[in-house]
């Protein structure tokens, strides 16, 4: 019983958190995270093209991995889609439309992350090489339906 009572105690806390948060705070927090992600997939391109040592890069690829793991498309709250009035934002309405096609994009992307990340453990250069190219391509296949173009 007390156990219960602390569980939905945390929850309504968590609830309360996530509520708290204006939808334009949501979309700055979601493309903060992305840009990360964006940035360190270029220091693991530069790796991966320098022919550099793969192992070098696991915790970078670790980094990309838990932000798209830790729910990623919880981010996107309704309601926080390009032409809501006030938000800079390139999330494309066809994500609300077709929710199930975007969390498949996600878990595609999780898992080509989690490939990558025992290619370069395993310090094989072309495994590397040939996983990141499987990763980039799982971030291009839910840009190109769900992501606007840039301005
Ligand atoms: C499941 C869908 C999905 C996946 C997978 C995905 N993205 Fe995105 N990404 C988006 C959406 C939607 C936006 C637009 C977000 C916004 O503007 O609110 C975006 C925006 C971005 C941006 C621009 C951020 C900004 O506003 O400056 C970068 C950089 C980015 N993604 C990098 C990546 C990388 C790197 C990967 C792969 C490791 C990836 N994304 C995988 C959906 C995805």
């Amino acid at each position: 019983m007390v156990k219960w009572g602390i569980g939905l105690v945390m929850l309504g806390l968590a609830a309360g958190a996530a509520m708290a948060q204006t939808p334009a705070q949501i979309v700055q927090e979601r493309r903060e995270g992305l840009r990360r992600a964006g940035a360190a997939m270029e220091a693991i391109q530069q790796n991966v093209q320098g022919r550099g040592d793969p192992q070098a890069i696991v915790p970078r690829v670790a980094e990309v991995q838990e932000f798209f793991s830790k729910d990623f498309s919880s981010r996107f709250h309704a309601g926080t889609q390009q032409g809501a009035p006030g938000l800079e934002t390139r999330a494309l309405p066809a994500i609300w439309s077709d929710f199930a096609s975007f969390q498949r994009a996600e878990q595609v992307a999780i898992a080509a992350l989690a490939a990558l990340r025992d290619a370069a453990a395993s310090g094989d250069r072309a495994a590397t090489a040939t996983a990141f190219q499987a990763a980039g391509q799982a971030c291009g296949n839910c840009h190109r339906p769900f992501r606007a173009p840039a301005r």
